[in-house]
């Protein structure tokens, strides 16, 4: 059952007070909250076992290491992998990179990349930069008005010199989720392999690799209740094996001389040069438990109910402008007529509600929807009907003059 009391006592952060009100958190696609499970798991660690892993040679260090392989079983469940698919990361930007640098031997003049005018600059710089040293070339899968992927030329547009295409999973500005198995269907049968940034997706609905057939998918764990520093790239293991590892260092070589000879482990280990944020991916699995305890489905259903929920109510609001109202998940973008996406989240911020404001990191949306900076509210498990109509009402009595009085 959901128990949304139940959801919230476990989220400390929510009774505390943002500019003298009670917080409401509405930033979740930048980051979310913690349960207390992690936050207690974050201090176990740190104050009983703060040793490496996978270093040391005493019963500490073996106890830790054990834990932190349980996390890599924990994951690949969770999205129905095997746990030597899945590699460590700092978050969702790193395992792009990796995917992006470490494919590059593959890329050859003139052949294209293939994304789309909604993706997050960590999907698209990588590959902006692996195009330009190999004489790529960046396409973008056609959008239809609303801006999303347009599936009537499917084929045309997965032509026979796209080697790789790479997609946000779930817009983190529009919230759609894209269509990707039909994608990755079309794309296999021509050899192409398909990367997906998952970083919106893996938190917010049930994901089965296996399903959708992807060949690379990344995400950071701090958007799915875990601390910051940790995130997960999942490779079928036919394609980690093919690529190459751009961190190199201890914990990730087999062997190597003083000629400059070295061998790297089999992977995932290859990739996972250096000491990792340890006590953060232990308690990526305590986060796992947490969002699995409460179920993925049901998750998706009250952030969507709640986006329903807030859309009904500005709708009809003449000076608000909603630019998803189809969106498919818990993120709304919107503006409100004559004032800056900036100045209405700093008055939101004095009424205690966090919303983002911007462009959120995808900077050739307006290719989509026509301006650079909206407002965003982004709902997640621990939000209520009650905060939504908090915002509802500060919404309704949002003034230019209120905002320039802030400053004043
Ligand atoms: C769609 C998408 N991709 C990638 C990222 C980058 O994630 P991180 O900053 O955790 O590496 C984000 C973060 O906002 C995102 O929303």
């Amino acid at each position: 059952m959901f128990d949304l009391d139940r959801i919230r006592e476990n989220f400390p952060i929510l009774k505390t007070k943002m500019s003298g009100q009670p917080l409401i958190y509405f930033d979740n696609a930048a980051t979310t909250l913690k349960p207390l499970n992690v936050i207690r798991e974050v201090e176990r660690i740190l104050s009983t076992q703060s040793v490496n892993i996978h270093r040391g040679d005493y019963q500490l260090s073996y106890d830790i290491s054990n834990q932190y392989e349980e996390v890599r079983k924990s994951v690949a469940k969770f999205i129905n992998a095997q746990s030597d698919e899945i590699v460590f990361t700092s978050g969702a930007t790193e395992s792009l990179n990796y995917v992006a640098y470490g494919l590059e031997h593959l890329i050859e003049e003139g052949d294209v990349i293939l994304t789309t005018h909604t993706d997050h600059a960590s999907n698209l710089l990588p590959w902006f930069e692996v195009a330009k040293r190999k004489n790529a070339t960046i396409e973008y899968f056609e959008l239809t008005p609303e801006g999303r992927i347009d599936l009537t030329n499917l084929n045309q547009q997965i032509h026979n010199k796209v080697k790789v295409i790479t997609l946000v999973h779930v817009s983190n500005v529009l919230g759609y989720v894209n269509p990707v198995e039909e994608i990755i269907e079309l794309a296999h049968q021509k050899d192409i392999c398909v990367v997906l940034d998952g970083a919106q997706s893996v938190a917010h609905l049930s994901i089965d690799v296996k399903k959708i057939d992807v060949d690379f998918l990344a995400w950071s764990g701090h958007k799915m209740c875990s601390p910051t520093g940790v995130g997960v790239l999942y490779g079928k293991k036919t394609w980690l094996d093919k690529l190459r590892s751009i961190k190199l260092g201890g914990g990730a070589n087999a062997v190597f001389d003083e000629n400059g000879n070295y061998e790297l482990k089999s992977s995932p280990s290859r990739f996972e040069a250096g000491t990792p944020a340890i006590e953060s991916t232990i308690a990526l699995k305590a986060a796992i438990e947490f969002l699995s305890g409460v179920g993925m489905d049901q998750i998706h259903a009250h952030e969507t109910m709640l986006k329903d929920y807030f859309l009904s109510k500005i709708q009809h609001f003449n000076h608000i402008k909603v630019y998803n109202l189809s969106t498919d998940t818990g993120i709304v973008i919107f503006n409100i007529d004559g004032i800056f996406a900036q100045d209405a989240a700093a008055y939101l911020s004095s009424k205690g509600i966090a919303v983002r404001a911007g462009n959120h990191c995808a900077k050739l949306i307006h290719h989509v929807i026509g301006v650079t900076e909206t407002l965003r509210a982004s709902f997640y498990l621990y939000n209520t009907i009650r905060e939504v109509d908090v915002l509802v009402e500060v919404l309704k009595e949002i003034t230019l003059e209120k905002c320039v009085d802030l400053y004043i």
